[in-house]
Parts: C-alpha cells; sequence; structure tokens
C-alpha cells in the first residue's frame, strides 16, 4: 500500500523519509518533540520501501530542521532523506551524511578519557570508523562507541 494512502501531503515543513524501520520515535525525540507542541505531526512505521524493505517516515508540519539535529538523525538513521516542503511542493531533496568526524553531540564512554576527568572543558572528538555497523572512534583515548550507546545518549538520556 502506498504511503500515501495512509497520510497526506503536508503544506510546509519537513518530511523525513527512508528512517530504517522503527527508529521513527527516535527521530522524533531527536527533533524534541512530544506532540504536545501542538504542530501536525505524521508517524509512518514499517511501511514497504524498494531501497529498503521496510522503512518509516517523519512529517512535521512547521518544522525546519537545524543543522545539529540533521547531524543527530544521520547518527541513528544514516539511510534518512531530508525533504523540505513549501507550499505542498518538495523544494529540496537531500540524503543526511554521517560526519567524518563528530564534534561536541556525544561524550566519551571511558570514564578515564581526559575528556571526562578534566575540569576545563574539552571539544569532545570522535572519527568516524564504520557506518554499518555505527563505531565512532574517541580522539583522545581511542575508546569505540557503539551504535547502542549513541542511540542511548541521543535517545534515552
Ligand atoms: N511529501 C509530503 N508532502 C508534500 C510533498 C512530499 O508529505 N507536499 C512526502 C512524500 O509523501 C514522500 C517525501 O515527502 O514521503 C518525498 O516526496 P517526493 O520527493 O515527492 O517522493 P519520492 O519521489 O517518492 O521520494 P524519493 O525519491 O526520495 O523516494
Ligand atoms: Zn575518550
Amino acid at each position: 500500500m502506498s504511503e500515501e494512502l495512509l497520510v497526506r501531503k503536508i503544506r510546509d515543513g519537513t518530511v523525513i523519509d527512508h528512517i530504517p524501520a522503527g527508529r521513527a520515535l527516535d527521530v522524533l525525540k531527536i527533533l524534541g518533540l512530544s506532540g504536545k507542541e501542538g504542530s501536525t505531526i505524521a508517524i509512518v512505521m514499517n511501511v514497504p520501501s524498494k531501497k529498503l524493505g521496510r522503512k518509516d517516515i517523519v512529517k512535521v508540519e512547521g518544522k525546519f530542521l537545524e543543522p545539529k539535529e540533521v547531524d543527530e538523525i544521520a547518527l541513528i538513521a544514516p539511510t534518512a532523506t531530508i525533504n523540505i516542503v513549501k507550499d505542498f511542493r518538495v523544494l529540496e531533496k537531500r540524503r543526511v551524511q554521517v560526519p567524518g568526524e563528530i564534534k561536541g553531540l556525544l561524550r566519551c564512554p571511558n570514564p578515564n578519557c581526559v575528556t571526562n576527568t578534566k575540569r576545563e572543558p574539552i571539544e569532545r572528538r570522535f572519527k568516524l570508523v564504520s557506518i554499518a555497523p555505527l563505531k565512532l572512534k574517541c580522539y583522545y583515548c581511542e575508546d569505540i562507541v557503539t551504535e547502542e550507546q549513541v542511540i542511548q545518549q541521543l535517545v534515552r538520556e
């Protein structure tokens, strides 16, 4: 069944498409949306997709994403496309991109890492090691941050 039969098109806002199946609520969490804000939100989960088998879609009327939000979505939904809709038309469509270097978004899981022990703040930096499964390496102590830890930090804390 086409997604169009489930949810109508939006007028102005953002459609986050091609989200890995089951991750739509995590994307909403990253966007800080609980539904209590009053904006119209559509969540479509586990619909068939040619590219992904199954996918989720999140549509938010009246919302346009910040670069930080796009980077965080890239980490938990690397296949996502961000569609900017104005007056019912897709004005811009882009694939999210997992940055080769992630700065500031995540904490190092190693309690002895200099980024966790120094009183003066040190900018946290991670190098991308692999996308699927997601693995990031701390620039300072070389500890690996896994996908599960990234989801934990970005979505559940
Ligand atoms: N969409 C929407 N409201 C609009 C325009 C588009 O909700 N006014 C949604 C579509 O339903 C789709 C996504 O935004 O989920 C992208 O739209 P479009 O580019 O028209 O669809 P496709 O060509 O199928 O996208 P892709 O090639 O990225 O799979
Ligand atoms: Zn570290």
